[in-house]
């Protein structure tokens, strides 16, 4: 099966921006030791190498959630299917995401983070479906705004395959 995908975000695009994260963020969490709770699947080539930019001592962790399932459009209703590990309570918690884009994972996940008493928790989204949103959910770091289209690659799928692009790029018709 080959795909047609046409680049929206180079390689280099999201190097340069996710070193501009990393210093936001590291200047933000001096002199705490915050943990970075990585939200797969769609996250994980994000956390990788923000982690690596941060010059801050913090912790991973990882929570898997599902709202899409293999559909395009979410569902609405959000299941966790597996738990971080760490007790983040009084922990300065930062959730890295690949996409915010209805905000309903973000709420759900705030919600119930929340419970846990943390001593800050904010979002880090790479990227950003702002005209999509059907809750009002803050995101606090962002890399890119992006328009209402599909996107693959840099971790995110279709039906689980083109998360290993290392580009973001609209799966064309
Ligand atoms: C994607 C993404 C976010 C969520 C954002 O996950 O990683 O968690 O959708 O969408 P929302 O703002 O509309 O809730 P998905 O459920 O596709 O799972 P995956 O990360 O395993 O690909």
């Amino acid at each position: 099966m080959t795909w047609n995908v046409k680049i929206l975000i180079s390689e280099q695009q999201i190097r340069d921006r996710i070193q501009e994260l990393g210093a936001q963020i590291s200047g933000d969490y001096q002199g705490t030791e915050p943990i970075l709770v990585s939200i797969l699947r769609g996250s994980f080539l994000f956390l990788a190498d923000l982690s690596r930019t941060l010059t801050v001592p913090h912790e991973v962790d990882f929570m898997a959630v599902s709202s899409y399932g293999n559909a395009q459009e979410s569902t609405g209703v959000v299941r966790l299917l597996q738990d971080l590990s760490s007790d983040v309570s009084r922990r300065h918690v930062l959730v890295v995401e690949d996409i915010v884009d209805t905000g309903l994972t973000w709420e759900y996940i705030r919600a119930n983070l929340m419970t846990r008493r943390p001593a800050s928790l904010k979002i880090v989204t790479l990227l950003n479906k702002e005209e999509r949103r059907r809750v009002d959910v803050p995101v606090d770091y962002a890399g890119f705004v992006i328009e209402d289209a599909f996107v693959v690659g840099y971790g995110l799928d279709y039906q689980q395959k083109l998360r290993n692009l290392p580009y973001i790029g609209v799966l064309q018709e």
